[in-house]
């Protein structure tokens, strides 16, 4: 048997379509909604990023600023630029690249940026509501998986979802948004026993170890929707996921390869916090 393959990018472009309607309303009544990104150093990874950030809001219509600063820029140059986008007034999102460099702390950068600004949802209050469930800008990969999940027509409620890997920027939060969708949630981690065993329990099994190809056929309950958040740079330059996809697609349901599942996601739901802060800020 052969999976129905999960198209991301198809999905995202969806979502773009209809974003790209409501900044036309908006700009009807004057708002433009403006993202701000800050990269620190030349990291070859964030650089992609970065640009491909600032052609989505080119192609979508957003107002977009992009402040590529130097390697050895100091904390206190950065905090101080978070500080004048967090008053400015034409900025709605702001985004720092992660990761920064060694010098500077991560965790200062990010509670620094004001809660309303904060489109990666990184910011401990955001985390916060999302935890209790209160209304918040939810990190952009968890919720792109939430997303490509719902419009491919399955249902979450009532399945067991088995999610590898427990980092703060996917696996712990979109734990808590498939518990949001009324799965039944099991961890699992690099120190988990009989992991194999655990997944095959999954209903849906999301995966986001950063190892390449780590998950075979025996990780995968017969049906079970897969879904890959890996992207692993391999030796020949080619990207691979957490999932060995050719061996995992015989057995699963609906599968997202990679690239092209949620990779194109975690963009598309960035412009959309921004443009979710962009309509609060101008209620
Ligand atoms: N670096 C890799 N992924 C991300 C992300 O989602 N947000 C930020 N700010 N940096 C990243």
């Amino acid at each position: 048997m052969t999976a129905t393959i999960i198209n991301g990018k198809q999905v995202s472009d969806e979502i773009r379509g209809s974003l790209a309607n409501e900044v036309k309303e908006l700009s009807n009544k004057g708002v433009v909604p403006g993202l701000a990104v800050v990269l620190v150093g030349e990291d070859p990874a964030s650089q992609v990023y970065v640009r491909n950030k600032e052609k989505a809001c080119h192609d979508l219509g957003y107002y977009s600023e992009v402040h590529r600063l130097s390697e050895t820029t100091t904390q206190e140059e950065l905090l101080t630029l978070v500080d004048k986008l967090n008053h400015q007034d034409n900025i709605n999102g702001i985004l720092v690249q992660l990761p920064l460099p060694g010098h500077i702390e991560e965790k200062a950068v990010i509670n620094a940026i004001s809660v309303e600004k904060d489109v990666d949802g990184f910011h401990p209050i955001n985390v916060g509501n999302l935890v209790i469930g209160d209304d918040s800008l939810l990190p952009c990969t968890p919720s792109g998986v939430i997303e490509l999940i719902k419009r491919a027509g399955i249902e979450m409620s009532g399945k067991h979802a088995v999610v590898i890997g427990r980092s703060n920027i996917v696996g712990k939060p979109v734990s808590l948004l498939l518990q949001r969708e009324n799965a039944t949630v099991t961890m699992c981690h690099s120190r988990t026993a009989n992991m194999a065993e655990i997944a095959r329990q999954g209903d849906i099994l999301v995966v986001a170890i950063g190892r390449a190809n780590f998950i075979d056929a025996s990780y995968v309950k017969p049906g079970a929707v897969v879904i890959d958040v890996g992207m692993n740079r391999l030796p020949n330059g080619k990207l691979a996921g957490d999932v060995d996809f050719e061996s995992v697609k015989e057995v699963s349901g609906p599968i997202t390869p990679v690239p092209g599942g949620v990779g194109p996601m975690t963009i598309t739901m960035l412009m959309q916090n921004t443009l979710i802060a962009a309509k609060r800020h101008h209620k």
